[in-house]
């Protein structure tokens, strides 16, 4: 048996391979000379190990064998930090495996295509990689070359963080590679507590998912779906195809917030805007998730936020003869050479800070302990730290909001987001067409009280599970949908979130 360990650190899973008996030969490389070292004094006396202090770039280049197993934990290197010599290798390696390149895509990528490429038929790939897999764009084409190279594919998964001095969350893939070209193929995922479950794992005896759901696992643009069970899954996947739901994006439109390339110049204090005189260049900025609580973003909340001393101007001079103060203000910027970043050059005017418009509402970008929306009552913009929201639905816009406040709605901001090391989720205007609003029935009224309710309890900080289950209970009324759904969606929502935040601990 051959085995191939790509880039071996310090050399963990040579330990392992070298405690084992067995007549198989070991290919280690490294491409630091001390890591590599490290290692070989761990196996010099074993013949069964030839290391090399090599670029696994290069070796990939050069060689010609093919291995039974292929195991290790790829470096994480961005496209830009690598050298021309690897850029030109990685895109060759993409590319003869019917991949883009691009500059967006890591090292890790790479390594992985590179790796199912020197696996023989019927030989295994065992790599821990990043959870970005699951879910960035640029990983989205090997999950495709997963269905076609792979005849089963298996995802362990971990609950809680399994390597803590590691910065990204990882997870582990084994793949068997087909033999024959039209083999089939199937996935299954195992979600374990910690790597101390690993022990109990034998791959070979996972259950397998029913083929329905492999095929909308690798239809869907992100993988966040594999953190559920597989009855979960199905549940998700029926009510994404019920007509008891709408899209949130046929409804609410989101936009990133205004990029001004420096908010330090352009978001400003009260005080700033009299001692400058720049009340003629200004709009309301809702520049910061914790100046906004509740469901509304009332004048009240503005003022207090100014009083506060917070930065809840947006200068604003397109097209506007400048006065006295506004061109001393410009002026110190400069002097100051405040004004020299990317963004500001590539302007006519540096100080002119294009798609200003006021939104409808506002979605934050990062979502913490749930997803913060609010309807807009003070005619404010925002920054990139939120979306801008315009709401374009025969729907009443009170409801709508009233709406995404429930489980159904929470469940898919879970699933549709993408998830960070230590539990953050990011959301971004091309998820909302998979985030999910239980549809409301026809007849029915709604009591805009009920709004004003919710915006209370947010604000007094109520416990979220409790306010959602308050919400649940009217949507069942709202949208004639059946207990069972909600409650399910309630459970699914609830343990989706709990993992996510106990990451953060
Ligand atoms: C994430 S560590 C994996 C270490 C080891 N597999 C383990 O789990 O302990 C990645 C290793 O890849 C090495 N590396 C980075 N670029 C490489 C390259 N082009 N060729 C070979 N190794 C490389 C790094 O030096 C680092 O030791």
């Amino acid at each position: 048996m051959n085995i191939l360990e790509p880039s071996m650190g310090d050399g963990r899973f040579i330990s392992t391979l070298k405690a084992l008996d067995g007549n198989f030969k070991v290919t280690g490389i490294e491409l630091f000379e001390s890591e590599y070292q490290k290692v070989q004094d761990k196996v010099f006396n074993d013949d069964r190990f030839k290391l090399k202090n090599e670029d696994f770039y290069k070796f990939y280049r050069e060689t010609d064998s093919h291995y039974d197993l292929i195991i290790g934990n790829p470096p994480y290197i961005r496209y830009q930090l690598l050298t021309a010599e690897q850029r030109e290798i990685q895109s060759d390696i993409l590319e003869k495996n019917g991949l883009k390149a691009n500059k967006l895509i890591n090292a890790w990528v790479a390594f992985t295509v590179a790796a199912i490429e020197l696996l023989v038929p019927s030989g295994t790939l065992a790599f821990v990689l990043p959870t970005d897999i699951l879910q960035v764009n640029y990983a989205k084409e090997l999950r495709k070359l997963f269905s076609s190279v792979f005849t089963h594919l298996t995802i362990i998964q971990f609950k809680e963080t399994v390597f803590d001095q590691l910065q990204q969350d990882v997870v582990i893939i084994i793949g068997k590679k087909k033999k024959n070209f039209f083999d089939d193929h199937a996935i299954s995922i195992k979600n374990i507590t910690s790597s101390n479950d690993l022990i109990n794992i034998n791959i070979n005896d996972l259950p397998v998912e029913p083929s329905t759901v492999t095929e909308s696992l690798y239809k869907n643009d992100k993988w966040n779906l594999t953190l559920l069970e597989e009855e979960d899954r199905v549940f998700y996947e029926s009510i994404k195809n019920s007509d008891k739901i709408i899209y949130f994006n046929n409804h609410i439109k989101g936009e990133v917030g205004i990029t001004t390339g420096k908010n330090s110049i352009f978001s400003v204090s009260n005080e700033t805007v009299l001692d400058y005189d720049l009340s003629d260049y200004t709009i309301p900025l809702l520049g910061r998730s914790v100046e906004a609580n509740g469901i509304y973003y009332k004048p009240e909340d503005h003022e207090m936020n100014a009083n506060n001393g917070k930065n809840v101007n947006l200068l604003d001079f397109n097209n506007k003869l400048l006065n006295f103060g506004a061109e001393k203000y410009i002026e110190n910027i400069e002097e100051l050479e405040l004004h020299n970043g990317y963004k500001l050059s590539i302007r006519n005017k540096w100080y002119e800070v294009p798609s200003i418009w006021v939104p409808d509402g506002f979605l934050l970008r990062r979502i913490g302990s749930y997803p913060k929306i609010l309807l807009n009552k003070t005619g404010a913009t925002t920054t990139d730290t939120f979306h801008r929201l315009t709401f374009n639905s025969y729907y009443d816009k009170d409801l709508l909001i009233f709406l995404c406040y429930s489980s159904i709605t929470l469940m898919s901001f879970e699933l549709e987001s993408r998830i960070f090391a230590g539990g953050a989720l990011e959301i971004l205007p091309g998820d909302l067409k998979n985030i999910l609003i239980p549809k409301p029935h026809l007849e029915i009224y709604f009591d805009k009280n009920l709004l004003s309710e919710l915006d209370n309890k947010l604000r007094n900080n109520d416990e979220i599970e409790h306010v959602v289950s308050w919400v649940d209970n009217i949507v069942i009324q709202l949208c004639r949908i059946s207990p069972d759904t909600v409650h399910n969606s309630f459970c699914i929502w609830k343990e989706l979130r709990e993992n996510r935040l106990n990451k953060r601990k």
